[in-house]
């Protein structure tokens, strides 16, 4: 089977830096398969994604895609990368322009692809919101009415509307209360299920992981403790992975707080809350990157 995609040998440094943040890594993703990146916080898992995504380029090795290198100035494989390749970030408040209404945040990649024009698009983001469960009036409101597990709804949507085969999420729940967290991992399982969606997911939570995901790839720190070159072993890991007949259990499983190994956050992103005035509007991990695309 050939992987949706894969890195060959990848090497990723950010610009000024003098070591490598990734290095040696091999790691293919097959189609239909769930996958989760987890290691130490700085080990490389989002700079991993950003690879995936196209996000960054490697400073050495290769991404490929569909078995072909990926190409970023190869417009025509660039348009069917995008539109199979979608991604959800972790901050549900960052990742959402405040000032658009729902309904175009949803509709950017359909305009985006050139799939659709805005009144051919109204009535995929009225199904792409009743799929994360928003009701269709959602999308004449704008994100500061939504609490933080509905925006992580919003930004599924905009990643789901145009139907591609794979969804990259970096920590996509993290930011979550618990309760909220739940749903939201039980939105990401229905849709795998149901559209049979390869996933990659960074994830500190292990029992995210153990809902959602088959495949363990952890990411290690090698060589020193002071230098900066994790790599990745995609086997699958005993102590992470969970047992066969948990894969298979119902996400109801995921007590609030008894799988977590997070501590609890404050139940505050269930009530409606305003934004607040700091609110970025960028995308998170789009600063400075590897081979400086972005
Ligand atoms: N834009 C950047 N410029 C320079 N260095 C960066 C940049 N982004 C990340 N790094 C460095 O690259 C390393 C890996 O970062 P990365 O964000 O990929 O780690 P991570 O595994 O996702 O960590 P976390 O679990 O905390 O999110 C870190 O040492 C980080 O400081
Ligand atoms: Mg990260």
């Amino acid at each position: 089977m050939t992987p949706v995609l894969e890195l060959a040998d990848v090497a990723a440094r950010y610009r000024g830096a003098r070591a490598d943040v990734v290095s040696d890594v091999f790691l293919a993703v097959d189609p239909g398969e769930s996958l989760a990146l987890v290691g130490e916080s700085g080990a490389g898992k989002t700079t991993l994604l950003r690879l995936l995504l196209g996000l960054a380029r490697p400073t050495a090795g290769t991404v490929r895609f569909d078995g072909e290198p990926l190409a970023l100035r190869h417009g025509q494989q660039m348009r069917r990368f995008r539109r199979s390749v979608q991604c959800v970030f972790q901050d549900p408040y960052s990742s959402l322009d405040p000032r658009r209404r729902i309904g175009s945040i949803v509709a950017e990649p359909l305009r985006s692809l050139g799939l659709d024009t805005r009144a051919g698009a109204a009535p995929k983001v009225s199904a792409a919101l009743e799929t994360v469960g928003l009701p269709a009036d959602a999308a004449e409101r704008y994100p500061h009415e939504f609490a933080g597990g509905r925006r992580q709804r919003i930004a599924i949507a905009r990643a789901t509307v145009c139907e591609p085969r794979v969804l990259l999420a970096d920590e996509p729940v993290s930011a979550l209360d618990v309760t909220t967290r739940v749903k939201v991992v039980d939105l990401l399982a229905a849709l795998k299920r149901e559209r049979g969606l390869t996933l990659v997911m960074v994830s500190h939570d292990l029992s995210v992981v153990a809902a959602l995901c088959e495949r363990t790839a952890v990411l290690e720190r090698g060589g020193s403790s002071n230098r900066a070159t994790p790599h990745v072993s995609s086997a699958p890991r005993p102590s992470v992975h969970p047992p066969p007949d948990r894969q298979r259990a119902p996400l109801a499983r995921l007590t609030p707080g008894r799988f977590s190994v997070r501590p609890r956050r404050p139940a505050r992103q269930e009530a409606a809350a305003a934004p607040p005035e700091h609110a970025r509007t960028s995308a998170p991990g789009r600063g400075t990157t590897p081979g400086g695309r972005s």
